[in-house]
């Protein structure tokens, strides 16, 4: 599965199989994390059978099921909102590709800190649930291209690619508050109110990226 494929078939799994996740890919699972800590400054770690994270009333509430491993989002305290979403989907995105299912979970879990290296100044931001999915989740509502961006008929090929995969992205509470504006080879990405919005934008990011090809333009 090329990375397109794996946006386009990745949706929030929630419930899981009970079966662990491989060697080899929870190997490449670190890999990728470690590309990420070194590239974006971040503390991100893969946390495998541990079931109390999401054994809380919240995550029961939110039909999770055998959701025991996670990627744990820990990172500096501050002005990490936007790269924790950027690498974060790598991730996701990456895991797609290995067979697993993933959920981002801002809200409904509990912090484990004593199942994770947690150094001074840094903070478990949220967690990105892993797992072989007992079912493949489903295509979310979505906003138009002209609802997120200044998209027209004369738009670039490339810029209207990266608005429809910028559209695939998860968002929380699939409030999909960012904009793309396009000016010259300079793309805007600019994001409104509402819970975890700076996270969102940096996964919309990701998809606008990966969509419209790095080459093509750079964020303003
Ligand atoms: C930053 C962020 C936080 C989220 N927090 C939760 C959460 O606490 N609980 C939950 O069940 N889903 C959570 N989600 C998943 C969203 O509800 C989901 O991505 C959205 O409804 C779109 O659906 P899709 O991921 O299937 O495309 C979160 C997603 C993001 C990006």
């Amino acid at each position: 599965m090329d990375i397109f494929e794996a946006m386009r078939a990745r949706h929030s799994v929630r419930q899981y199989k009970a079966e662990p996740i491989g060697q080899d890919v929870a190997d490449k699972l670190r890999e990728e994390i470690a590309k990420c800590n070194a590239e974006g400054g971040l503390h991100l770690q893969l946390a495998l059978n541990e079931p109390k994270a999401m054994n809380c009333l919240l995550a029961k509430y939110g039909s999770f099921k055998n959701a025991v491993n996670y990627i744990a989002m820990v990172a500096p305290k501050d002005g990490c909102e936007e790269k924790v979403g950027y690498y974060g989907e790598r991730l996701v995105l990456l895991a797609r590709q290995l067979g697993l299912g993933t959920c981002w979970v801002a809200g409904s879990y509990k912090k484990v800190p004593e199942a994770l290296d947690i150094a001074e100044g840094e903070k478990i931001h949220m967690i990105i649930t892993v797992g072989y999915g007992e079912n493949e989740g489903k295509p979310h509502r979505s906003k138009s291209p002209e609802d997120v961006s200044n998209i027209s008929e004369a738009s670039p090929e490339w810029f209207k690619k990266g608005v429809e995969f910028a559209l695939l992205a998860p968002t929380a509470i699939n409030q999909q508050k960012f904009r793309f504006e396009l000016d010259g080879d300079k793309v805007k990405a600019t994001h409104g109110m509402g819970p975890y919005a700076k996270t969102d934008l940096g996964i919309a990011k990701l998809h606008f990226e990966l969509g419209a090809g790095k080459e093509n333009f750079v964020f303003e």
